[in-house]
């Protein structure tokens, strides 16, 4: 029993839906599904609905393509909170853990040193901390368009019923911080997933450089830490990496667009293994 992890499936790609289409049935192992599955609901419904049939159980956290307004009418149509909430809706009708349920407890083998594993999947997006510190709030766009790194966001990823995306950013935070205190058990580490990476030096994206606001926020630096991690997972970056930082290990699970990936290996050579 292993409890495995992926992200950035973007199945808006023909290429990558049928790589999953080819995924073999793993009946004992856990899935955790690290955001940008697809930008239409209706592929959402589908690849969860697969993925659920094919793990034991599958932990999900939405990505910014998720959360994407992409349609004139109809579910596609949905802003900001309430296509999160059709997201989670989706995910609920085929038994998919979110970030809005009881955090699940690993009920596999444990790591040495580790007496309980729970996994938080966690819904945080970004506020813009990650630009550097000469760099103004609002300045920020207009310094990313200079080399042409302007996220999709700024035009696709509606806030409502907040006024900006930072401010629904920190609603995300205050939120969270308050059900970890009150959920997680004093004895238990931790697998925290996020789409966005926890920690500004762990992005590394030289060919999209000014890119980083978009990717995360400084609040989060030590949750590590705090939560008693003993893997934080994310995506978003699409640069599959792993690296320690004060003994937690920070895994990259993207899979990414059909050119970021070797098909012959399929999705399942690029499934990591959190435990
Ligand atoms: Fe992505
Ligand atoms: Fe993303």
């Amino acid at each position: 029993m292993r409890l495995l992890a992926i992200s950035d499936l973007h199945l808006a790609a023909a290429h990558n839906r049928e790589a999953l289409q080819e995924l073999l049935r793993h009946p004992d192992d856990w899935l955790i599904v690290a955001g940008d599955v697809a930008e239409r609901l209706e592929v959402t419904d589908w690849a969860l609905g697969l993925l659920a049939q094919r793990f034991a159980r599958v932990v999900w956290v939405p990505g910014n393509h998720d959360l994407w307004t992409v349609g004139q009418d109809g579910p596609d149509a949905a802003r900001g909170v309430e296509r999160y909430d059709r997201l989670l809706t989706i995910a609920h009708s085929h038994g998919v853990v979110t970030p809005e349920d009881p955090f699940p407890e690993w009920p596999g083998a444990l790591p040495d040193g580790v007496k309980r594993l729970v996994i938080a999947p966690l819904f945080l997006l970004y506020d813009y901390s990650f630009r550097p510190n000469d760099v103004a709030l609002s300045d920020v766009v207009a310094w990313a368009d200079e080399a042409h790194n302007v996220c999709g966001d700024e035009i696709h990823l509606a806030p409502d019923p907040f006024s900006t995306r930072p401010d629904w950013c920190r609603a995300r935070l205050d939120e969270t911080r308050h059900r970890l205190a009150r959920e997680l058990p004093d004895d238990a580490h931790t697998v925290l997933v996020n789409h966005w990476p926890l920690r500004r030096d762990l992005i590394r994206i030289p060919r999209v450089p000014r890119f980083t606001p978009w990717c995360g926020t400084t609040a989060t630096e030590d949750w590590h830490r705090r939560y008693r991690a003993h893997a934080v997972v994310s995506g978003h970056l699409h640069t599959r990496r792993t690296d320690l930082v004060d003994g937690t290990r920070f895994e990259e699970v993207s899979l990414g667009y059909p050119r970021q990936w070797g098909h012959s290996r399929g999705v399942a050579g690029y499934l990591r293994t959190i435990i």
